[in-house]
């Protein structure tokens, strides 16, 4: 099975037909980190944009998702398919290893299924921690290299969930919770120490 780490051959319809099939992950994460009409959410690294879609029918026209993406490709297809009809829905072309936008009062922040595509998912989860504030929800998915691999991303490639528990407490994000779920992933529920 064939791994496209940095994305560059992808074909963003098919991740959206992927993230249609996981859509139930949406509303688990929306479950988990508690997000409401309202709520000033980050998605990084939003691929298709059809969980963004989802946080931004939760959250509402008072609330606000800003969907940090590094491709612009991705951006495009987003803007074009998914979410350039949502007024509460803002793009931002950034690469999160390199840093995240300063945003008030953010309820919670989303990464999943990013971290395996990036060269540093420390970096990135220093950036996170650099923008949260003490009552953030940081919610982290992954696929579990303990799974059998019959879903996802190839076992080699994926971070296990220890590794993830040891990167975020270098980046100073205390755990608060942590389950396996569906399409053989895991999750983190952390918060800013
Ligand atoms: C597999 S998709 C995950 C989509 C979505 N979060 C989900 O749960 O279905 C990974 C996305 O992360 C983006 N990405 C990877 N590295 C990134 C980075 N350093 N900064 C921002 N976005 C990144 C990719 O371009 C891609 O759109």
């Amino acid at each position: 099975m064939s791994f496209d780490k940095d994305m560059s051959h992808t074909n963003w319809e098919n991740v959206r037909k992927k993230q249609t099939e996981t859509l139930s992950l949406a509303q688990k994460w929306i479950q988990i980190t508690g997000m409401t009409s309202g709520s000033i959410v980050m998605d990084i690294g939003p691929g298709a944009g059809v969980l963004t879609a989802e946080y931004a029918k939760a959250v509402g026209k008072e609330g606000k998702v800003y969907a940090v993406e590094e491709s612009s490709g991705a951006l495009e297809y987003m803007r074009k398919q998914t979410v350039g009809d949502l007024p509460q829905v803002e793009l931002v072309n950034m690469d999160a290893q390199a840093g995240l936008p300063q945003v008030d009062n953010l309820h919670s922040i989303l990464i999943t299924g990013v971290l395996h595509h990036t060269d540093s998912p420390l970096a990135v989860l220093r950036h996170v921690r650099e923008v949260a504030n003490p009552r953030t929800q940081v919610l982290i998915s992954e696929f579990d290299p303990e799974e059998k691999g019959e879903f996802g991303m190839p076992l080699e490639h994926r971070i296990s969930r220890q590794q993830l528990i040891q990167w975020s407490s270098q980046a100073g994000l205390q755990l608060m919770d942590s389950q396996s779920t569906d399409y053989e992933q895991y999750w983190l529920l952390l918060r800013a120490i």
